[in-house]
């Protein structure tokens, strides 16, 4: 075969060094990296890893891929991960997942969720506690959870997350809230079970994978939250299930409204959609991810998506072929 037949894809990522902190919480593991590169090469294509530093236009321009697989997530700020897309977008270079403007609008919880209730979907009372003005809400029935809002690797949400009163919520936010800025999102606290689910496609080959339930062995605190130490320990705390045992009716609304969220926002490719069931039936949105984490044998959405019977090396793939075929790329 010709070198000029064969796609070159650059794999642009952020890779983790300190592992001392959760400041890199979201950044990959080198493995994570060789595992898309070898399910990449042993789909005939060609690869560069290309890392998300200050010179990633320079590495782009020397490197003239076909197209980028997209990873990064950025370096700071609520549009974070939208930098690596919006360099792409501006370059005129393909790349997998979603635009700036979806991962944008999903990085800013509180913003989404304006978004999803507007489409009539259920998500948790809340309201955003700012750096600068740190007013509490006064409305939110209790018990109250504090996230930061533009989070993700549950990256500020820890076992004690959760106030049951007032004098707790204040506790709560000073502790939360982050020295470098950045606002808090309190929300009403849904005590019931978790689930995510996946997405994979465009347009009319959207496919939405069957949830994966999040289940609760074992807790670290009073609640069951997914938190940043569960989620680093999860063998000894979680088990998952897939599909979870649910009534029909309720799979299919998750999926239904998990299906509305990725279109409303228009995510691109790929997407997990997050979900708490409360204890009297009501499926409630809590965030939705356009970037998931692709981790072999860690990440949420590798893990569903073998759950739905899609091998590693086939998703990775998959990912790529949606990409190409929004480009009307040949491959
Ligand atoms: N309103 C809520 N009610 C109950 N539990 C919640 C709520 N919000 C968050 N949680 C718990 O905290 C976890 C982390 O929250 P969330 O999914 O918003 O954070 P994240 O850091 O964006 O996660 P991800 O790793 O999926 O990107 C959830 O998986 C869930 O267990
Ligand atoms: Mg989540």
């Amino acid at each position: 075969m010709d070198r000029s037949d064969v796609l070159r894809v650059a794999i642009a990522c952020n890779i983790k060094t300190d592992r001392t902190s959760d400041i890199e919480a979201e950044f990959d593991e080198p493995e994570t990296v060789d595992a898309i590169k070898a399910a990449l090469r042993n789909g005939g294509f060609e690869t560069v890893v290309l890392e998300a530093t200050e010179e990633f236009p320079q590495k782009l321009e020397a490197a003239s891929p076909d197209i980028v697989f997209n990873i990064a997530e950025g370096r700071f700020g609520r549009s974070r991960e939208a930098q690596i897309p919006a360099i792409l977008e501006y370059y005129g270079i393909p790349f997998t997942g979603s635009d700036a403007a979806a991962l944008s609008v999903a990085m800013d919880k509180a913003m989404t969720k304006r978004l999803v209730r507007s489409c009539g979907i259920e998500t948790p009372a809340f309201c955003v506690i700012t750096h600068e003005e740190k007013e509490l809400p006064g409305d939110i029935p209790f018990p109250v959870l504090v996230k930061p809002n533009a989070e993700g690797s549950s990256k500020g949400v820890s076992d004690d997350s959760v106030a049951e009163d007032m004098t707790q919520l204040r506790t709560l936010v000073e502790r939360s809230m982050p020295d470098l800025g950045g606002d808090l999102l309190a929300e009403q606290y849904i005590d019931g079970r978790e689930f995510t689910v996946g997405i994979i496609g465009n347009g009319p080959d959207i496919r939405v994978l069957e949830p994966m339930e999040i289940i609760y062995r074992k807790l670290r605190g009073p609640h069951r939250i997914y938190s940043y130490e569960v989620k680093q320990n999860y063998q000894d705390y979680i088990s998952y299930e897939c599909p979870p045992d649910l009534p029909h009716e309720l799979t299919a609304k998750m999926k239904r409204d998990a299906e509305t969220v990725y279109r409303t926002l228009g995510c691109l490719d790929l997407a997990r959609v997050d979900f708490r069931l409360s204890e009297n039936g009501h499926v409630f949105f809590i965030e939705v991810n356009p970037l998931p984490g692709l981790a072999p044998g860690y990440s949420d959405f590798p893990m569903l998506a073998g759950y739905n019977k899609i091998e590693y090396d086939d998703l990775i793939r998959a990912i790529l072929g949606c990409a190409l075929k929004r480009y009307g790329m040949r491959w």
